[in-house]
């Protein structure tokens, strides 16, 4: 048991399904305490909050959708009434959009923002602002994409938004170095949740070649890793950004030679 959790108050935005609620599933094994967003997906939150009682950590739900950037300092507040406080955030809630660059309207491009940017900037300040008054550290982490440091076709709102979050951490992690809150990114590959299973069932044999360990991601290895980067162990890791894919980004686009 890794005691560095226990007691520990943690806020997953987007923990309703996919790589959220593994998250929140991977630390409920530590007797943490959990605060679960979700923004239409009720059901889903449920079930997490279901599976992170089972795993013996406690949780609260709270709503918020992420388009409405007004509404950040009350949902903080809410969410630090619940537990008095937050140690760990995981900016993990985000939407990935499907356009090409002349059909994405300025309305899903801001919207695009808003979820993926915006709001983890606005979460994290006040993040810090509560953590400098209750004079304690603590640990930010965003879930990023490669499609922040690689380009993808029809993805536009999607990969300048997850380019911006990576390099806002940058500056967070050194301006807040000096406070010991440490920042980092998750940089997942491709990962099954529901919401793509059936198409990345369909597409294999054109994933496949792009992935050298030749299978997609578990949303429990995300889990895992965030972990990892929020325990004692990583005490001297801040402003990384650590890519999980399976090798894709190292493999490039290169063709497969016989
Ligand atoms: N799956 C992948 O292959 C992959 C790869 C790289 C990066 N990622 C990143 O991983 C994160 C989680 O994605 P996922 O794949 O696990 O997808 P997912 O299962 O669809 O989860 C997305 C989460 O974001 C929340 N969300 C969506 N719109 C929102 C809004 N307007 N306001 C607040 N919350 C909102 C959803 O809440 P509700 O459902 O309750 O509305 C849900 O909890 C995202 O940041 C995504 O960019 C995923």
């Amino acid at each position: 048991m890794n005691r560095d959790f226990i007691n520990q108050k943690i806020l997953v935005t987007g923990s309703s399904s996919g790589i959220g609620a593994a998250i929140a599933k991977s630390f409920a094994k530590y007797n943490t305490k959990l605060i679960l967003h979700y923004n239409r997906n009720y059901e889903g939150v449920i079930d997490t909050r279901k599976e992170v009682i089972q795993r013996g950590s406690q949780a609260k739900i709270l709503q918020c959708d992420f388009r409405n950037e007004e509404e950040a300092p009350q949902f903080f507040s809410d969410a630090v009434t619940f537990f008095c406080g937050i140690d760990i955030l995981i900016n993990n809630a985000g939407v990935i959009p499907k356009k090409e660059i002349n059909d994405t309207d300025l309305k899903l491009w801001k919207d695009t923002f808003s979820i993926n940017l915006n709001f983890p900037f606005l979460l994290s300040k006040l993040f810090v602002s509560d953590r400098l008054e209750k004079g304690k550290v603590g640990a930010i982490l965003n879930i990023s994409s490669i499609h922040g440091d690689i380009s993808c076709e029809k993805f536009s709102a999607y990969s300048a938004s997850k380019a911006a979050l990576n390099a806002l951490m940058q500056v967070q992690a050194v301006e807040w170095s000096k406070h010991n809150i440490r920042v980092n990114t998750i940089s997942p590959g491709v990962i099954e949740v529901e919401r793509n299973k059936h198409k990345l069932r369909e597409q294999k044999k054109l994933w496949m070649p792009k992935i050298p360990l030749g299978r997609y991601g578990t949303t429990h290895e995300i889990g895992e890793l965030a972990v990892f980067l929020c325990s004692g162990s990583a005490s001297w890791i801040t402003g990384q950004t650590f890519t999980i894919d399976g090798g894709t980004t190292a493999r490039g686009n290169y063709p497969i030679r016989e």
